[in-house]
């Protein structure tokens, strides 16, 4: 068995994770990978909510969706931390991708105080095991830092509410992506 890398990772506890007919957060959809990965997850009874702040992410993913005929998923061109405007149910699980959208404007990265912000306001709506994961890209300017701050708020949520994991290859050139995943217990 080869060790999974970060994103890959998440996607297979995902997969062991979400039921059918559930609801669940793309919190970054960028291009829409995890988007339809979500919705085939979910299924046509469930719904998946997906947010991004740039117009291109939204565009690309309402395509990709199209071409996929997946019809369970609201997209919203708005930030993340706004989700608890959107969410009115429980949740099975979120991800984030978190860093800059690939073959987009690399300027316009995800920043820790509004994703800290949105995974706080997730958390009350999370059921028993259910996952936020996130998928942390921090080899850019401002990655760092965000990757610092999350891993600071992620460490200090409560043992006897949630269980935190930290997923990494530590012997690897050119920073590759860590994965935090937080359960709810
Ligand atoms: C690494 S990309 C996501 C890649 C995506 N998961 C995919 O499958 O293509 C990060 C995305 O986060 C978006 N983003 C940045 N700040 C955000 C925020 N506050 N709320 C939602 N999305 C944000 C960016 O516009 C970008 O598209």
């Amino acid at each position: 068995m080869k060790l999974a890398p970060a994103l890959q990772y998440s996607h297979e506890l995902l997969k062991n994770t979400v039921r059918p007919g559930e609801t669940v957060v793309d919190a970054t959809v960028g291009n829409g990978h995890d988007t339809q990965f979500l919705a085939e997850l979910v299924g046509n009874s469930g719904q998946v909510l997906g947010f991004d702040i740039q117009p291109a992410a939204i565009q690309a993913t309402t395509t990709r969706l199209a071409a996929a005929n997946l019809q369970n998923v609201s997209l919203y061109q708005t930030g993340h931390q706004n989700v608890d405007q959107y969410l009115s149910t429980d949740l099975s699980a979120a991800i984030f991708n978190l860093g800059y959208l690939p073959s987009g404007d690399k300027s316009v990265i995800t920043h820790g105080q509004t994703t800290i912000e949105a995974v706080q306001k997730m958390l009350p709506h999370l059921r028993t095991e259910g996952l936020i994961c996130l998928v942390v890209y921090y080899g850019h300017p401002g990655g760092n830092d965000e990757r610092i701050a999350v891993e600071k708020f992620t460490a200090t949520l409560p043992q006897k509410e949630f269980n935190v994991l930290e997923y990494q290859f530590v012997n690897q050139a050119h920073t590759p992506p860590k994965l935090i995943v937080i359960q709810k217990r």
